[in-house]
């Protein structure tokens, strides 16, 4: 049985003060005991942040990290700062780091490794744009994703290792996949990562799915098979449906 795995990705948003008390609210009303939670802050809240959680199960993120550890890279971060701040995971790769700042696969593969490197786990966010879909290349640019971005990763990387499907056009346009579109894609990621590092790696990963996750879809995604959680953009920044999402996603897991 994989844990159910849930982050909030707050991307450019909160300040100190708000993030604090939106993580003290997840820390109180979350049920981490049968879903793992977790936020992942704007880096100048984290150590704010870190505290707050301090007693509590709530995992805490860090949105990205650069590659290398020091040096003359002005304005990056390294990952052994955000360990410093107190995250255990990073979130890799998102679309918009791809779309806005220019990541490829090969950037994205060295930020794994670095992450790993320092003790963090990742979570690494792949999908396709709408035109790749439309043409029928979701498959195709998927596992290359896939492919490239776990190069020579060991198989006890990829224990550290989760996935988020997130089809781009899904992502902060209230357009959901179809729960069976998503599984569709979801059991392909599980069978990439099968053909790479054997049926016990691939069958204890986590795939979570992100675009559009609300209370009102997040049932009928979390009855998919493969379909192990949610990394949560808007709906994550208030308190109550981010606590909402969590307890629907509970009641469609089995007893
Ligand atoms: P969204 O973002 O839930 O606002 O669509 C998801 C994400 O980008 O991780």
């Amino acid at each position: 049985m994989r844990m159910p795995i849930i982050f909030g990705n707050w991307k450019m948003n909160k300040r100190i003060e708000e993030a604090q008390a939106l993580a003290r609210g997840i820390a109180a009303e979350a049920p981490t005991d049968r879903i793992e939670v977790g936020i992942a802050p704007p880096f100048t809240a984290l150590q704010a942040v870190s505290e707050v959680l301090k007693e509590s199960r709530v995992h805490l993120a860090a949105q990205n990290v650069h590659w290398e550890m020091k040096g003359a890279h002005t304005g990056e971060i390294s990952p052994e700062f955000v360990v410093d701040s107190g995250c255990d995971y990073a979130i890799i790769g998102h679309s918009e780091r791809r779309q806005q700042f220019g990541e490829t696969n090969n950037t994205v593969n060295r930020k794994l490794k670095s992450s790993f490197s320092v003790g963090l786990s990742a979570i690494l966010c792949v999908g396709e744009t709408l035109e790749e879909r439309e043409g029928g290349r979701t498959e195709e640019l998927v596992e290359s994703q896939v492919r490239k971005c776990l190069d020579r990763l060991t198989r006890g990387d990829i224990t550290k290792l989760v996935i988020a499907y997130e089809p781009i056009w899904a992502i902060g346009t209230g357009r959901t996949a179809a729960p069976e579109q998503a599984q569709q894609v979801h059991q392909f990621i599980r069978s990439i990562v099968e053909d790479l590092y054997g049926r016990e790696t691939s069958s204890n990963l986590r795939i979570q799915y992100g675009g559009s996750v609300k209370p009102e879809n997040a049932f009928s995604l979390m009855r998919e098979a493969d379909i192990d959680g949610f990394l949560v953009g808007g709906a994550s920044l208030e308190l109550e449906s981010f606590i909402q999402i969590l307890g629907k996603s509970l009641e469609a897991m089995p007893e």
